[in-house]
């Protein structure tokens, strides 16, 4: 039987704890805020829902009470300041990062062994931050971006092909931000079929536009960042290693060579399984792709270099 903690009771990390719970892969959920009884009345809401949806999964909430997260086979990190429209990721650094670190010592001191999914942004840094100041081995820090990421891009093929979302295959690689992440057009497929065939260049172009902005498009629609897709991402990161699926799904994860790259955190497909990132994919990448991808290294590295004045 597994648990699953997710640090942070907003919109997100409710979202992910509800789809865990229906998704029914652990037994225990356990939803963590800083705000008093937050956590516990959405908690409970959810739990009510147990009857009705037809699942068994146990929800606790917890108002900052480190204790009930003990011994999580999978911990998903949320907290920090949402984006308001106009602002980038990259802009919530200096709040987050202090958040980050604190909930993440929190969190091993009761779970040393767990495996961590990042979502608070800027994503790349804060993955990387949790990484290296806590010397978390790569395989058990993972930070979830490229599948949400991926899945904004199969909306928009979805959209443009009027065709089943579950028929596509895509990927963004790179850094999740509205100008380092990098849809890869030429690996993308409908049943098998390669989209270049069945879209023009300039719809296609148009569709990696729009992938890139998907979350700020949100943010500027809603006031606030998007949850439903973060949400229910993070709980298919969290599923992917409990159940030991051994899925390729594009994360965020530690470098150490390859692609070139090293002493960073960025999105490229990986293996998860049991042992949360189990494998690097490394899939050819033409000139063109590689250089977006340096380029996207360089714009992660600037970020992370913020940390060192903090
Ligand atoms: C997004 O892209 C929250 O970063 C997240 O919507």
């Amino acid at each position: 039987m597994a648990k699953v903690t997710v640090v942070g009771a907003g919109a997100v990390g409710a979202t992910c704890a509800d789809v865990v719970a229906k998704k029914g892969f652990c037994n225990e959920v356990v939803l963590l805020d800083i705000k008093e009884g937050l956590a516990e009345g959405k908690a409970l809401d959810m739990f009510q829902t147990a009857s009705i949806l037809g699942f068994d999964s146990r929800l606790v909430g917890s108002t900052n009470d480190y204790s009930k997260t003990a011994n999580s086979d999978v911990v998903v990190i949320t907290s920090g300041l949402p984006r308001k429209p106009g602002m980038t990721r990259e802009e919530l650094i200096s709040v987050n990062a202090g958040i980050v670190k604190s909930v993440t010592e929190n969190i091993l001191a009761h779970s040393p062994n767990a495996i961590i999914v990042m979502i608070s942004n800027p994503l790349d840094t804060m993955t990387y931050l949790a990484h290296t100041a806590f010397n978390i081995p790569r395989n058990r820090i993972i930070g979830m971006g490229g599948l949400l990421d991926s899945a904004r891009f199969k909306c928009y093929l979805a959209l443009e092909l009027n065709c089943s979302p579950k028929d596509l295959q895509a990927n963004v690689i790179g850094g999740h931000g509205d100008t380092t992440m990098i849809p890869l057009t030429r690996y993308a497929s409908l049943s098998g079929i390669p989209v270049s065939q069945l879209i023009s260049p300039e719809r296609l172009q148009q569709i990696v536009s729009d992938t890139m902005v998907g979350g700020a498009t949100l943010t500027k629609l809603i006031g606030t960042s998007a949850w439903y897709a973060p949400g229910a991402a993070a709980a298919t990161v969290a599923e992917a290693i409990i159940m030991d699926q051994k899925k390729i799904i594009p994360c965020c994860t530690s470098l150490n060579g390859e692609y070139g790259l090293n002493d960073i955190c960025i999105g490229v497909p990986v293996v998860l399984g049991r042992n949360g990132m189990e494998r690097i994919v490394e899939i050819d990448l033409n000139d063109e792709e590689k250089t977006l991808l340096n380029k996207s290294a360089d714009a992660v590295r600037n970020m992370n270099d913020v940390l060192k004045t903090m």
